[in-house]
């Protein structure tokens, strides 16, 4: 609650006007029945038309009233909770950015979505609708209630009676709500994942021709989040004929004895018409409550959520007690080096890996698939947290470099490229401060994309991506290595990624990125072993584990791991080795 509140701080000034509105507009109404009572009271004397024209007037302009302070608290309330919806989204959307890859391994994705869609407009619903109809019920409910008593004590406590029962059961009721929009909101976010994936693995399921199995697991999912929701719609329709049945008992009784009453000329006709005009504006304010309640819970829970995103911290975290290099010159090593995925139960992802590459040295790591190779390149720029002391760059712990630092002086290519949907010029401009077109141009060469990029309508300018024109796979791996390689990095990480282009333009672009980085660290993995013959070094993982380790010509005459993945490559791919001759 405090914490909710707190959100309201930096715009409690507004916030204080728009309740000073509700009050001067609750004030106004409050008048009308007031006004209504003396107008039928002074009938029987024959008053001067102008009398009853003076309160006629004066219903006129507080109705006036009332609607403008209204309008006014509501633009100021309602107004607060979407410039408060504003900031949290953009904490939000930074916190997101902050967070590394252990964060969203373990969210799905569906699940932040609904996020920052459902539980953001929960939350703002609450914080504008909240005040605006709280204050309103309390201030209008007290009022007519006093208001009445001092009308008529005995026969408020008539017309009242009921409503006691009805806040009972009304408190009942938000028990059963509350874990029902709990359940609602778990759909909802898997209903969000199975969109997320839908659309994400729209070209999949086509050419599977899945679209039918798909729509069924949909129609699904859409099934369990409408039945939790109806239970929700079910309970919270239970409030209204609850509130009507308790406010129209209490008209009967008002009705009953108050008309007693103003036979025997107790009461005036006046003031059973002021009665029955607060009594109905009770009505209101106790079935708003309910409803406030219900933003109250389905808020809570959204603003339980939001808060829970940004407290997580980032697994990576700057070294308290950084050190700043001189130079980066590339020399690697891996002492002992164990790596688990997630929480650190599951079986490692590496294993006590030992090894080390001389600064300047190409190096290609080769193995079967899941042998530890992509883990083993994350690691280097520290996309993962690992242990200190296991993991060394020029002799210092990469734990204790400066995030920005290592980062800065590794070009990496991750084994699955993301083009951002934007222009070719700005998907390889990406990581650079000023970028220059000499720049754009030599990685465009380094890459082997000069003359394609040509041939696009617009050249650099083209926009590819989900809002552009669609590159190959080629296409796309390469304008990865181009963003890599444009801040020219002290160290170049591929990480498979050429396994998308012909053999042929792979040995062109690993011959210009070998005259250009050399003297430069250059670390690779890959399936195909065509060019492999030229590395300087070559480390074989397999199930986490360093197996073999040596230059080509050694490896093969140890005839392991190695040997054998050699000799069923040139099998397979024979022709490949047929064009080079
Ligand atoms: N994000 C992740 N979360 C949990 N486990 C993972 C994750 N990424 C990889 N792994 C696991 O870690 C092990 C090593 O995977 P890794 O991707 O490093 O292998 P690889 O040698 O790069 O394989 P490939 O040749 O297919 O690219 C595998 O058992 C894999 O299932
Ligand atoms: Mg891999």
């Amino acid at each position: 609650m405090r914490q909710i509140l707190e959100l309201y701080r930096p715009y409690r000034k507004v916030l204080l006007l728009g309740l000073g509105a509700i009050m001067l507009s609750s004030g106004f109404g409050l008048t009308i029945p007031w006004i209504l009572k003396e107008a039928i009271d002074r009938l029987k004397e024959r008053p001067a038309g102008t009398t009853l024209l003076l309160l006629a007037a004066a219903l006129i302009l507080f109705t006036v009233f009332q609607g403008t302070f209204r309008f006014l608290a509501r633009m100021m309330i309602v107004g607060t909770s979407r410039h408060i919806e504003y900031d949290l989204r953009n904490q939000l959307y930074r916190q997101w950015l902050r967070l590394d890859s252990s964060f969203y391994d373990r969210v799905p994705s569906g699940d932040l979505m609904a996020r920052a869609t459902q539980d953001m407009s929960a939350l703002r619903t609450l914080l504008g609708a909240g005040p605006l109809h709280f204050s309103t019920t309390i201030i209008v409910g007290v009022s007519a209630a006093l208001l009445m008593a001092h009308l008529d004590p005995w026969l408020t406590l008539y017309a009242l009676a009921p409503f006691p029962i009805l806040l009972w059961s009304l408190k009942e009721l938000r028990h059963r709500l509350e874990a029902q929009l709990h359940r609602g909101q778990e759909r909802y976010q898997e209903l969000c994942g199975q969109v997320q994936e839908a659309v994400a693995g729209m070209r999949l399921i086509k050419s599977y021709t899945l679209g039918h199995p798909m729509v069924a697991a949909f129609r699904d999912k859409g099934e369990e989040y409408l039945a939790a929701e109806m239970r929700v719609v079910r309970l919270e329709g239970i409030y209204h004929p609850l509130t009507s049945l308790a406010g129209g008992l209490g008209v009967v009784c008002a009705i009953a004895i108050g008309g007693q009453q103003v036979i025997a000329g107790q009461m005036t006709l006046g003031e059973l018409v002021a009665f029955m005009g607060y009594l109905g504006m009770l009505m209101w304010p106790t079935i708003a409550l309910a409803w406030v309640m219900g933003l109250w819970q389905r808020g809570k829970v959204a603003f339980e959520r939001i808060t829970q995103t940004l407290a997580e911290e980032p697994a990576i975290r700057e070294h308290p007690q950084p050190i700043y290099p001189a130079t980066v010159r590339g020399a690697i090593e891996a002492r002992d080096l164990t790596f688990r995925y997630g929480n650190g139960s599951s079986p490692p992802a590496l294993t006590s890996l030992s090894l080390s590459i001389p600064a300047g040295a190409t190096v290609t790591l080769v193995g079967p698939i899941g042998g530890g190779k992509s883990t083993f390149l994350s690691l280097l720029p520290r996309l993962r947290e690992l242990p200190e002391g296991q993991l060394l760059l020029d002799g210092v712990d990469v734990t204790r470099l400066p995030i920005s630092t290592l980062r800065q002086s590794i070009g990496y290519v991750p084994q699955e490229g993301f083009l951002l949907s934007d222009t070719v010029w700005n998907n390889i401009a990406f990581g650079l401060k000023d970028p220059e077109e000499s720049q754009i141009r030599r990685a465009l060469f380094l890459a082997g994309l000069e003359e394609e990029i040509a041939t696009l309508p617009d050249g650099l300018n083209t926009v590819v991506g989900e809002r552009g024109i669609t590159l190959s796979g080629g296409q796309r791996q390469r304008v990865t290595i181009a963003r890599a390689v444009a801040a020219d990095p002290r160290i170049l990480i591929l990480d498979d990624g050429l396994s998308s282009v012909d053999a042929e333009i792979e040995r062109i672009i690993l011959d210009r990125l070998r005259t250009h980085f050399r003297g430069r660290t250059v670390l690779m993995s890959t399936h195909r072993l065509t060019s492999i013959d030229r590395a300087d070094l070559i480390f074989v993982l397999d199930r986490g584990r360093l197996v073999e380790q040596g230059r080509h010509e050694e490896l093969l005459d140890r005839a392991g791991l190695y040997a054998h993945l050699w000799n069923r490559y040139r099998l397979v791919h024979d022709s490949e080795f047929r064009v080079e001759g």
